[in-house]
């Protein structure tokens, strides 16, 4: 693609839905706006654009697939795992020394997807302890897909194929595929449309979880928003990252590694 055709659809996507591509690794990018375009039978961008602008329903399409929603639960089980028997229990002491009457987490799921990753949490906390105390605040720019989080679906098999059948019967409703999660489940958690490029971010958070979204912007952006997560949480609260994702030289910007894909602030 010519350098003046993407600085053209930068341009006009920022107008039409305010999402600024600058921030996405540039031939990824590229790509992906290549093959949406050949695959969507437009023979260019014009007419695409002018498509858009009167069609909701493929603009919102055209939203969805710039912003790569794919997610499921308990990505990457084994993380979840040290999330649960480690990560957690460490939170709820703290929150328990800190305040005895009122032992609270305060969770944010950023860049959350179609809600896998929050109900996940939801799930995890759930086992814990039915009576335990926390918040679970789930956001995403992507409008389209907050509404099926809201919705608690539905979810495909493949989505849902990392829990185990008494994890399904426990948190699912009866029935599927297609599969809703229950409403115990779904109540733990608050939906919210918030863009990390540009909206302030939650403060006095225990627990950040922010897994394969930093993964398509450039390496700036990455770590201004490293930084911004950091500053989101209490100090000795932990950043829980995507599986091949690692924050470069922890360290420099108050964080330390805390086993594979979690960082404490220090
Ligand atoms: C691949 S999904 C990750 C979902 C989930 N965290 C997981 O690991 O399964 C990436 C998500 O990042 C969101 N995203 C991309 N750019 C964003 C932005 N600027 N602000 C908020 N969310 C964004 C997308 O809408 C998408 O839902």
């Amino acid at each position: 693609m010519e350098q003046e055709t993407y600085i053209y659809i930068k341009n006009t996507v920022k107008k039409i839905l305010n999402l600024n591509l600058d921030h996405y690794k540039d031939e990824q990018m590229k790509r992906r706006l290549d093959s949406w375009l050949v695959r969507n039978g437009a023979s260019n961008w014009d007419e695409y654009f002018i498509r858009i602008r009167k069609e909701s329903k493929e603009l919102s399409r055209f939203r969805d697939y710039l912003t790569i929603n794919v997610s499921s639960f308990f990505r990457d089980p084994e993380r979840w795992q040290s999330l649960k028997d480690t990560v957690i229990p460490r939170l709820f002491k703290e929150a328990r020394q800190r305040n005895p009457q009122n032992p609270t987490l305060h969770i944010w799921s950023a860049g959350c997807s179609i809600g896998p990753e929050p109900y996940t949490l939801a799930m995890i906390l759930d086992d814990v302890s039915a009576y335990n105390r926390h918040e679970i605040l789930a956001t995403d720019f992507d409008k389209g897909a907050l509404e099926k989080a809201k919705n608690r679906g539905p979810y495909t098999a493949e989505e849902v194929q990392n829990l185990s059948a008494k994890q399904k019967l426990s948190y699912l409703q009866s029935g599927g595929p297609p599969y809703f999660v229950s409403e115990k489940i779904a109540k733990r958690v608050q939906f919210k449309e918030h863009n990390l490029l540009d909206d302030p971010f939650p403060q006095n958070m225990d627990l950040v979880v922010c897994r394969n979204v930093v993964i398509y912007f450039t390496g700036e952006t990455k770590d201004v928003l490293y930084r911004k997560f950091r500053d989101a949480l209490r100090m000795g609260g932990i950043l829980f990252v995507g599986a091949t994702e690692i924050v470069p030289r922890p360290q420099e910007i108050g964080l330390k590694g805390s086993g594979i894909s979690f960082y404490e602030k220090v």
